[in-house]
């Protein structure tokens, strides 16, 4: 949610620190601020709104000193303002903290803080640990954050600066990432890897409940419990350029056009055509339970549980396993039966999500095999599942999710292939299938290249209030994700349903002024959505209709039409998702809204 970042080292710190948060504004963007220190001094300033805000205050100012941190916020205890924007501080202004996650345990805290005369100047659970922190401090700031973490319950992902104990930042974990990045001239540390990524890619991951003590020269790491622990260093495979636009206005346009490129890297080294049979070298330490595996549940938030719902699709088609797929924000509430040999498989582009953290520590629990695909290397749920396959994308900065989703369809068709066609999927059906993931990328490309086709259907309903996308089987969860693509950038008021639905209440909202967006690829369910179609056009709804090239019966039909090439059927939604991507994009940008930064979002969700 919220971004940390921290430098200590011999170049000035101010500028890294500011170019960092830049890096990480999408994890939030309601308030930012800044401490640095500086020969017996630290100096704090703080911001209501986007990084800019920060920058114009400090722009003036001089600011020098090798040693700081900096944030930006998302808020969840108090109103983003000045005063519960990070780093926070005690009362003599001596700890600065910054802090990611939620002290569960705050108010109980407090109470005892206050009851010792401390005075609170924010609304934030923060807050507590600037003074906690205070109170253990006689010399030794580790020592003084390693008491303060025993006494709070909750996660946190902190990084402490004290005014008298120069040269040296502390960092600690639990539940929220940090990451230590190690340069020639210094050390980083951060929230997310992208805010280092300019100066290092080696990079050392910090686990729950341990700690470090970051000088010019070293680190150390330990645990809660003050044991020394020897990590290995991690080369970061993403580059510098990554995470730039390149000539795109938005990154949510750049990642939409990365797309063939991103479904190849899923698929890169892992085909093997004459076989029909991917190779998934992730999963080999699970693969003698896993290829037995009768039962499947798929765990995810947002738009990655969307591409679990196009998976259990994909699943039931290509082999035998029983497959479900949770939100995993509502899994613990369910009472799942887990028959042996029982796989969950989490969904997260971040690997951080809270939700789906939990839902995996819970599945554990209950002694379930857990899978992931993810694409933050190293990320919190990367580590804690006992096999998986990365995405290999490189960092998705835009808000809204986009070439992740095509990413992890691509995935999901990769493992259920797999395991398909080591129970009952034939040869030639595998054959097929590898030949038609091959094709994707240069099928995307052609849909890309209507761009200016869907700009124009935008241009002609972007002031519409609310839309309709509809869709069956595999299109089902499209239809639901081209909903949330547009609500999340555009603010307008979208739901996706399952066609077959449509009848139950929507249709009575149609009228000329609410457009359908009606995914209708010719694959089983063409002729049913044929029929929708016929029923929206009958009550005067407009219908954007997206089909395979060639459809002549929906053209006479629909008021507007894109098409996608043709491929068997499971694969269309890797298909018919991007122009509900483009659509949503363009409505957006008429509208002028702040596309990569969508109010009241963050792209990645550690808070439950
Ligand atoms: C947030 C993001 C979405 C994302 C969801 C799940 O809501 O805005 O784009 O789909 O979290 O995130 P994950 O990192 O677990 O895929």
């Amino acid at each position: 949610m919220c971004g940390i970042v921290c430098y200590v080292g011999s170049r000035e710190a101010k500028p890294i620190l500011i170019d960092g948060l830049k890096q990480l504004e999408y994890r939030g963007y309601d308030s930012a601020g800044i401490a640095i220190q500086n020969q017996g001094q630290v100096q704090r300033f703080r911001a209501v709104g986007r990084i800019v805000e920060l920058e114009k205050k400090i722009n003036s100012i001089p600011l020098p000193g090798k040693v700081g941190m900096a944030h930006t916020r998302w808020a969840t205890h108090g109103e983003p303002s000045e005063l519960n924007a990070h780093p926070h501080a005690d009362q003599e202004e001596k700890v600065f903290i910054v802090h990611n996650g939620i002290i569960e345990n705050y108010h109980q805290i407090k109470k005892r803080l206050e009851k010792k005369g401390v005075e609170f100047s924010s609304e934030t659970d923060t807050e507590v640990l600037a003074h906690l922190i205070a109170l253990y401090f006689d010399g030794d700031l580790g020592e003084a954050v390693r008491r303060t973490m025993a006494d709070v319950e909750g996660t946190f992902g902190i990084a402490v600066l004290h005014r008298d104990a120069p040269g040296q930042i502390v960092v600690a974990r639990r539940g929220s990432p940090l990451v230590i990045g190690i340069s020639n001239d210094g050390h980083f540390a951060a929230s997310d890897v992208s805010a280092m990524v300019r100066h290092t890619s080696q990079v050392v991951h910090l686990q729950d409940n341990e700690m470090a003590v970051i000088t010019r020269d070293d680190f150390s790491i330990t645990t809660a419990q003050a044991k020394l622990i020897q990590r290995a260093v991690e080369e970061v495979e993403w580059k510098a350029e990554d995470a730039e636009l390149n000539g795109f206005p938005h990154y949510m346009l750049k990642e939409i056009y990365e797309q063939p490129e991103t479904i190849e890297n899923a698929m890169r080294g892992r085909l093997e055509p004459g076989e029909g049979v991917p190779k998934l070298g992730g999963i080999t330490p699970v693969w003698d339970r896993l290829k037995e595996c009768r039962h499947l549940v798929m765990v995810a938030c947002g738009t990655s549980y969307y591409a679990g719902c196009v998976g259990r699709y994909l699943f039931e088609r290509l082999t035998e396993v029983d497959t479900e797929v949770e939100l995993a924000s509502e899994f613990r509430y369910r009472k799942l039966n887990f028959p042996p040999n029982t796989f969950i498989l989490a969904l997260s582009q971040s690997g951080e999500t809270a939700d789906t953290l939990a839902a995996i520590r819970e599945a554990r629990r209950k002694g379930a095999g857990l899978l992931g695909i993810v694409n933050v290397v190293g990320s919190s749920i990367a580590r804690e599942t006992d096999a998986g396959i990365y995405n290999h994308a490189g960092p998705e900065i835009g808000v809204a999710s986009t070439k992740i989703f095509t990413s992890q369809l691509t995935i999901l068709t990769l493992l259920a292939l797999l395991i398909g066609r080591h129970q009952n999927l034939p040869l030639t059906e595998g054959i097929t299938a590898i030949r038609a993931l091959q094709a994707l990328p240069h099928q995307v490309r052609e849909i890309l290249a209507q761009a200016h086709h869907i700009e124009a259907i935008a241009e002609k309903y972007h002031k519409c209030q609310n839309w309709l996308f509809l869709g069956r089987k595999y299109n089902y969860p499209i239809a639901m994700e081209g909903a949330l693509k547009l609500k999340e950038i555009s603010y307008i008021h979208a739901e996706g349903y399952a066609a077959g639905e449509m009848k139950h209440g929507p249709i009575a909202l149609i009228n000329p002024d609410m457009p359908t967006v009606a995914i209708a690829p010719m694959d089983e369910m063409y002729e049913k959505m044929l029929s929708n179609i016929q029923e929206i056009k009958s009550r005067k709804g407009p219908v954007i209709a997206i089909v395979t090239k060639g459809d002549e019966k929906v053209k006479e039909l629909a008021d507007e039409v894109i098409e996608v090439p043709t491929t068997v059927d499971y694969l269309y939604p890797i298909l018919t998702v991007i122009p509900c991507q483009l659509l949503a994009y363009y409505c957006a940008s008429l509208l002028g809204r702040d596309i990569d930064k969508p109010r009241n979002l963050a792209k990645s969700v550690t808070v439950e």
